[in-house]
């Protein structure tokens, strides 16, 4: 037999109700704070990923599904949600339209890293960009929609961190700053932290090899670098939040693995879920519209990756919604008692009630133990005399009380 690949994961019958549950919260979200759905396709040129995420990532270096297809172009499984959408908005000519233009996605994404708990090859995210506005309001509405989205989920564990990296106007002192800071230390740091060292230090802050961390600790604060723009603008976002009771910790740390952010960034982590403890990450990225070649646009946005979501909600305990079942499950005893089973059953359905039959020939004991594994609400039985009479014997399976109800009243009992 061929098995899944390494990394990737079925979605069960038994288990796709938490998904849906999770999607639906997400969608109720994004409709309450006005954003519409953006679907992009799940490959794009190779080219788009090198630009818009940046080529000194470990995405782009590492961990894309990359290939030429037949006719011989370069094309890659999305590694996440953002550069597909900044794409679609400079292609479809949105900066002419109405700003900020604002949208959700939820979407697979692929990468090729070391698959455990928490990391998977193929994974999901919900994710949330605005489009057009450059004012904290943005940053702040933005958090605001991922606090209440993990609150409405009833998740309360996560910690929010808050971090600004600055603009292309502070940058070239708070690079020069870390420069100097980790030049003596060149030989003691990894391969990485040295590649990174010319093109991005700011990346260096948050590498994870031990030796390296220990490093980083002591390095400059990009914060006290920023420009006043910069500095003005994260001091409104974090007054904003406080006033709108979120909670935050300002980690000097947080730079995230994609090349396109500038001044506000952010993560909401969790220590429930293993060394992979980042549920959501995201922040403004006013160049990236730019670099791929549409008009100066800033932007902002998130994304939560719904395994890490999921993970973390059985992890804490936190319900996932009532598992649905049917509502009635319809048994019949006899040859006559099945087709009119089967005949109520359609009524039902087409009612919007939802109903079922035995599909596979059992006994009426057990089509009862069917019933009763699979949790259906009310099991109505039809034999000989009930046929007779017009009638069928139902069971409320929570309380074990029986009634009669007439053929005609079916759809009426059971609304
Ligand atoms: P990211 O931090 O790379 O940001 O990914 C966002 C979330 O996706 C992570 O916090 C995590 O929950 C989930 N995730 C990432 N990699 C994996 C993996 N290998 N397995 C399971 N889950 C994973 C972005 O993707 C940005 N596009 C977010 C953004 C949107 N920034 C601005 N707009």
């Amino acid at each position: 037999m061929v098995n899944i690949p390494k990394g990737t994961k079925d979605v069960l019958p038994a288990d796709s109700y938490r998904w849906q549950y999770i999607e639906g919260a997400a969608r109720k979200i994004a409709a309450r704070y006005a954003l519409k759905e953006v679907r992009t396709p799940t490959f794009e040129h190779t080219e788009l990923f090198n630009r818009g995420v940046g080529d000194t990532t470990d995405i782009v270096n590492k961990e894309m599904y990359t290939f030429l297809d037949k006719g011989g172009r370069s094309v890659t499984l999305k590694p996440e949600g953002t550069a597909g959408v900044a794409r679609t908005f400079i292609e479809n000519g949105m900066a002419g339209g109405v700003l900020p233009a604002k949208m959700y996605y939820l979407t697979p994404a692929f990468r090729y890293e070391r698959p455990q708990a928490g990391r998977l090859r193929e994974f999901h995210q919900f994710g949330v960009e605005f489009f057009g506005a450059s004012a904290p309001e943005a940053d702040a509405e933005l958090i605001l929609l991922v606090d209440s989205f993990l609150r409405e989920l009833g998740i309360s564990s996560l910690s929010l961190r808050l971090n600004s990296i600055g603009c292309k106007h502070c940058r070239p002192k708070s690079n020069e700053a870390p420069r100097d800071y980790f030049r003596p230390h060149l030989s003691e740091l990894c391969e990485t932290c040295r590649s990174r060292f010319e093109k991005n230090p700011l990346r260096m802050l948050d590498c994870k090899e031990e030796g390296c961390r220990q490093i980083a600790a002591g390095a400059p604060r990009i914060l006290d670098y920023l420009c006043d723009d910069c500095a003005s603008h994260f001091e409104s976002l974090k007054a904003m939040l406080t006033e709108n009771g979120v909670r935050y910790e300002i980690d000097p740390n947080i730079v995230r693995g994609l090349d396109y952010y500038s001044k506000t960034v952010f993560e909401f982590v969790s220590t429930a879920i293993g060394a992979q403890g980042t549920v959501c990450g995201g922040g403004r990225y006013d160049t990236l519209i730019e670099n791929l070649g549409g008009s100066p646009t800033p932007a902002v946005g998130f994304a939560v990756g719904i395994e890490r979501l999921i993970l973390l909600m059985q992890n804490t305990g936190v319900p996932f919604g009532e598992e649905p079942t049917v509502t009635v499950y319809l048994a019949g005893m006899d040859e006559p008692s099945r087709k009119k089973a089967f005949a109520i059953a359609q009524e039902l359905r087409r009612n919007g009630i939802s109903a079922e039959i035995d599909l596979m020939g059992r006994s009426i004991k057990a089509q009862f133990k069917y019933a009763g594994k699979t949790g259906a609400k009310y099991v109505a039985v039809i034999g000989s005399n009930e046929l007779e009479n017009g009638v069928m014997s139902v069971k409320n399976m929570s309380t074990s009380t029986s009634e009669t109800v007439a053929f005609p009243d079916a759809v009426k009992y059971f609304k």
